[in-house]
């Protein structure tokens, strides 16, 4: 080989290393008790394992990806990514699933991550967490959409409870809450302006229902918004209290792309908190650059995404691996009477 030709192919391999998401991803700082090898011994497939099984059901039904990419924003901002959003209520009070912004959580999202902590547990006992197998399964959920692909720290654990209805609202966004509101919540998890508007274009998949942004169009429809998206949007929800459901990114709702970026410069953006990341003017240029700028938009996102999945997580000791996703093990008196040691555990013998 020419040594010209010698110096293209490490030219070209090192630019490889250097701009691979996955290395944007592994440059980023992680929490103490999170590795990128944590289940290395003990469950060398899991992420396999979840990204062939997540690829079947995204063929069947684009949709679940964002259900459950949604699902993992849900569980980390409320407490921290410790799978408390998946626990079902108890005698303790109602759960966080049954709080206002969860009732539109996918109920397939839940049952999603319960086959594949099925799955995972039958080839490897009960080692991975709920909580690692959501930020894992959200993280298919963007590269089987078309998105980047990036390496998740892994090693969380599952909570022992759930945070209460009013923590839930609190730490969640409404989606009628203006750049003033996003920036500020954001903020208390520190996430940046940046990180805020790359975490919005995750609304590039998904769909929404009309209680969701009738607001910007009874009684007065927001001046912000593109007429034909209005009238578009009058007609699926004729009244405030219509149930159905629009796609959010209207050029590609189910690809997981920077459009969302551009329809928010053609202001088609769905809801106030959307749509005013346009219109305030400290966040106006980082939208305009995500939208010209697709390859930029996939390395805030990661960078954003790994930061959030990695609020406030229990680590070593704390908390647990649930057998069951949606109980603690303690409530669950199958597997708390067939479980003696929970590292060796096999699934089988469930
Ligand atoms: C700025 C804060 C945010 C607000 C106000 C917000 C609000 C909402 C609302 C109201 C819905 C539609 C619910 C419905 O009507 O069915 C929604 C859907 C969605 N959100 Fe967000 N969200 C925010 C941030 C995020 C983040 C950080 C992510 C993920 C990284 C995310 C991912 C999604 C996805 C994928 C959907 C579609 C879900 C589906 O199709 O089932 N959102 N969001």
């Amino acid at each position: 080989m020419a040594l010209s030709s010698k110096f293209f192919t490490l030219v070209v391999l090192l630019s490889l290393l250097v701009f691979s998401p996955l290395d944007v991803a592994k440059a980023q700082p992680i929490a103490a008790g999170l590795s990128w090898s944590f289940y290395a011994r003990s469950c060398p497939n899991v992420e396999s394992i979840i990204r062939n099984r997540l690829q079947r059901v995204f063929r069947d039904d684009v949709g679940q990806a964002a259900g459950i990419l949604r699902l993992h924003f849900h569980d980390c901002f409320v407490q921290g990514c410790d799978g408390s959003v998946l626990l079902d209520g108890s005698a303790s009070g109602p759960s966080e699933k049954s709080a206002i912004p969860n009732l539109t959580l996918r109920p397939q999202a839940f049952a999603i991550i319960n086959d594949l902590s099925r799955r995972v547990q039958s080839e490897c006992g009960r080692v991975v967490s709920c909580s690692d197998i959501v930020a894992l399964a959200a993280r298919d959920a963007v590269f089987l959409t078309g998105g980047p692909n990036y390496s998740v720290p892994l090693g969380r654990r599952d909570s022992l409870n759930f945070a209460t209805q009013n923590a839930t609202i609190d730490n969640l966004v409404a989606p009628t809450a203006n750049t003033t509101i996003v920036l500020t919540k954001l903020a208390a998890k520190n996430l940046n302006a940046t990180d805020a508007v790359a975490l919005s274009g995750a609304h590039t998949i998904g769909i929404a229902h009309c209680a969701s942004f009738t607001n910007r169009l009874y009684p007065n429809q927001d001046p912000t918004m593109d007429q034909t998206l209005a009238n578009n949007l009058k007609t699926i929800c004729p009244s405030t209290n219509t149930n159905a459901t629009t796609n959010m990114d209207i050029r590609t709702p189910n690809v997981f792309d920077n459009r969302y970026f551009v329809d928010l410069m053609n202001r088609q953006g769905l809801f106030t908190s959307d749509q005013d990341l346009y219109t305030d003017s400290r966040t106006r240029e980082i939208v305009r650059s995500f939208a010209v700028n697709q390859t930029l938009f996939f390395e805030k996102f990661v960078v954003a995404i790994l930061k959030m999945g990695q609020l406030n997580v229990l680590t070593g000791n704390s908390g647990e691996v649930r057998g069951n996703c949606s109980a603690k093990n303690s409530n669950n008196l199958y597997i708390s009477s067939v479980v003696e040691d929970e590292g060796s555990m096999q699934a089988s013998q469930f």
